[in-house]
């Protein structure tokens, strides 16, 4: 780590993802002694301030992160800002780039550090991100290293204009210093996907269609759009949360196992079979799809059209055409403004055979849950004999609960999926990054459906704010997926009852 040194440029620095994701997470791996020592911190923004002004707006974020004002400090020292007319301007980027080969020079004299790294962060909108490619293409590129990019969706709103912002930044840089982050596939439990499927011989041999009945991706937020009307009126919650962070992790829990893991090209090989998942589902149509706005969307005073039908809820149901997983329906659910914040993966199995003959019941069926957030958790529900004198099935759990197992118990670390994520950019590795083409083939599945939704101003249920949803949601979701809800289930939450 110290004969290397790395200059990082945060595009876009005084924005809201730089401060509550970019630096926060830069702060963690700063901490966590995973960036070299010999590390210089640029970031590059429109609004008119000093680095200083930078430093005390980053501050309350980054104490969230660090609980070690000594290393905030100490973090903060080494964060710099310059601020330009607009993010193309070369002007800007010549004197960035001047001062970047100065701290070069400086730790080539002082250190005997000649290799130095770039490393730029795009946490900026994608209609700049062509004129900001261009002009670091031209004007700032390491001389002493590698240039990296690393850039965040909304990678367009449709086939077309993802093919364009593809086109833009293509033509300067290739495909392996392009990082284009989704953040879903940092997540621990996402990331724990490879193990879990290829690494276990009873997941291997019951995850397709002969056992699964169907599987479900959930997304749920406890908040609505605060602020970033904007934004989301523009894309709705198919683009913002379906078409890619629901999608990517669909990919990995369904994919085929990849040849291999390690060596140069492990990134590819599973990107390749993320693909041919994608390939195998065909585009989604108006009737697989459900649709629902919380109450009092048009509040927000970011949102503009008082009239938008932009859904903040949406269920949508696919099928996977190939021999393991033929006609098992695969629903994903995506809401804001409901009642928890949660995101997991389940899969609900068919009937056991035996259930009813044997016990003269209907056994409930076996799921598997896989929980991202707020608390990573897997369970299996399971049917044990009722404890004590009596002899009836009743549905209980196996499960795998990450705090009390390793995080709290025995101190292991749980690094956000920035910090993460950025780390496989330092290192090279590119198989959590969304390749071009499976970027090109989510969005031909997503863009149909999302057309005729613009097009005929589809008209959304409506839901209360902090409900499980619209009222018919949950019978459509069963409709579609045969999924049957154990209600006699009781959750247990760790304590005793
Ligand atoms: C972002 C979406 O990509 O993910 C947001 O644009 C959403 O709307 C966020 O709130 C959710 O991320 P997380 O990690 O908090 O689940």
């Amino acid at each position: 780590l110290d004969r290397e040194g790395l200059a990082i440029i945060v595009i876009g620095a005084s924005g809201d993802l730089a401060k509550k994701k970019t630096y926060p997470s830069l702060l963690s791996l700063f901490a966590d002694y995973l960036l070299p020592r010999n590390v210089i911190i640029y970031g590059y923004a429109r609004s008119n301030i000093s680095s200083e002004q930078l430093r005390e707006k980053l501050r309350p974020y980054l104490t969230k992160a660090v609980n070690d004002e000594n290393v905030i400090d100490d973090f903060l020292s080494r964060c710099h800002y310059q601020s330009g007319p607009g993010y193309g301007d070369s002007t800007s980027w010549q004197h960035l780039d001047k001062e970047i080969v100065r701290f070069e020079d400086e730790i080539a004299h002082a250190k005997g550090v000649s290799k130095v790294n770039r490393l730029f962060y795009f946490a900026i909108p994608p209609n700049v991100f062509a004129e900001t490619g261009e002009a670091i293409k031209t004007s700032c590129m390491s001389s002493k290293g590698f240039s990296r990019m690393i850039v965040e969706k909304p990678f367009g709103k449709d086939l077309e204009s993802c093919k364009e912002i593809l086109a833009r930044l293509g033509k300067h840089f290739d495909e392996t210093n392009l990082f284009r982050i989704d953040h879903y596939l940092g997540k621990e439990m996402v990331q724990n996907l490879m193990v879990m499927r290829f690494g276990n011989i009873w997941m291997e041999n019951m995850m397709n269609r002969n056992y699964v009945q169907c599987v479900m991706l959930t997304f749920k937020e406890p908040f609505g759009t605060e602020g970033r009307g904007g934004y989301f009126d523009q894309y709705g919650i198919i683009r913002d949360i379906i078409q890619n962070h629901l999608l990517q992790v669909m990919c990995l829990l369904c994919m085929e196992c990849p040849n291999k893991l390690d060596g140069i090209d492990a990134g590819e090989k599973i990107r390749d079979e993320k693909v041919r998942v994608l390939e195998a589902m065909n585009p989604v149509t108006l009737d697989e799809v459900f649709l629902g706005q919380y109450e009092g969307y048009h509040d927000d005073e970011t949102i503009t059209n008082k009239d938008s039908n932009c859904p903040t809820y949406a269920a949508v149901r696919c099928f996977i055409n190939n021999p393991r997983w033929a006609g098992v329906p695969i629903i994903f659910k995506a809401g804001k403004a409901l009642n928890e914040r949660k995101a997991e993966m389940r899969i609900q199995f068919k009937d056991a055979p035996a259930g009813e003959f044997l016990f003269g019941t209907k056994v409930p069926r076996n799921e598997l849950v896989i929980k991202l957030q707020p608390d990573e958790l897997i369970y299996m529900k399971s049917n044990i004999k009722t404890p004590g004198f009596a002899s009836a099935p009743i549905q209980s759990e196996l499960q795998v609960q990450y705090d009390t197992r390793y995080f709290e118990q025995n101190g292991v670390s749980n690094p956000d999926a920035y910090s993460r994520l950025i780390l496989d950019v330092l290192r090279g590795k590119s198989a959590a990054f969304v390749r071009s083409d499976e970027l090109i083939r989510a969005w031909e599945i997503f863009t149909p459906v999302l057309h005729r939704i613009d097009r005929e101003n589809v008209r959304p249920h409506v839901y209360k704010t902090g409900s499980r949803g619209p009222d018919e949601a949950d019978a459509w979701i069963n409709d579609k997926s045969g999924y049957v809800r154990n209600d006699d289930y009781v959750w247990y939450d760790g304590n005793i009852c």
